[in-house]
């Protein structure tokens, strides 16, 4: 039995497949009739698509506290717009990163603490933390190789000048991006209750769907498999 509005996100390090893995949900979700909205951040509006370009793009330089504001002000914009009025309508939400993509990358990726980005989020959030969060997990450098193939195969639009094809924030090294993937275990420890913890490392895109799909058909209280 279907258990009402239900917020789903999907977490990772760069290159972890979460659109992709995104994109088979809802589409699953939807063929067994559920309402779905399948959005991301940043850029689930027009404003944030306009905030997006900014945050990516290589040849801007934002200050830290400019990135955590900005990252927040996408997220406000989308909880009101977006997000907020899909579930009232009972509707299920599945959102390509939110709030724990800045406790992650600005909080533990950044500034090595996530209490500034855990109390700025808690205003841009307005109450709303996820149902459930599924965390796709895979090593910083097998993820960044990952898309360093994709954006050499297809130029990504967002960006200009990038170096091989990175944006702004894939473009920092190794050692950044291993404190997001740390920081991702700390906040599933934190939150425990919401999260659930797949590894995608050497698994085929649809042997993580299957997984992904199991954790949220028993979530939503779907029977078939
Ligand atoms: P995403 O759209 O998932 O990347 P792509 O589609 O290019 O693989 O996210 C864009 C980048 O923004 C990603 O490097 C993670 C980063 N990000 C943050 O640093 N903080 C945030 O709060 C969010 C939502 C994203």
């Amino acid at each position: 039995m279907y258990m009402g509005p239900t917020f789903i996100t999907l977490e990772g390090p760069d290159g972890s497949g979460k659109s992709t893995q995104a994109a088979l949900l809802a589409e699953r979700l939807r063929q067994i009739g559920m309402p779905v909205v399948l959005t991301r951040e940043p850029g689930g509006t027009s404003v944030g698509r306009k905030l997006r370009e900014i945050l990516l793009d290589p040849d801007i330089q934002l200050s830290v506290m400019a990135e955590v504001l900005l990252m927040a002000a996408d997220r406000a914009q989308h909880v009101q717009e977006v997000i907020k009025p899909a579930l009232k309508n009972n509707m299920v939400v599945i959102c390509d990163r939110y709030v724990d993509s800045s406790l992650a990358y600005q909080g533990f990726g950044l500034l090595g603490d996530i209490s500034k980005v855990r109390a700025i989020n808690e205003a841009a959030v307005d109450g709303l933390w996820p149902d459930l969060t599924i965390l796709l997990d895979v090593e910083p450098e097998l993820g960044l190789l990952r898309n360093r193939q994709a954006a050499s195969g297809a130029e990504k639009p967002q960006c200009t000048g990038q170096s091989h094809g990175l944006d702004r924030i894939e473009q920092r090294n190794l050692e950044f991006h291993q404190r997001v993937r740390d920081g991702y275990h700390v906040l599933t420890k934190l939150y425990a209750p919401r999260f659930v913890v797949i590894d995608t490392t050497g698994l085929a895109v649809e042997t993580v769907a299957r997984k992904v799909w199991e954790v949220v058909a028993q979530r939503l209280g779907i029977e078939h498999g």
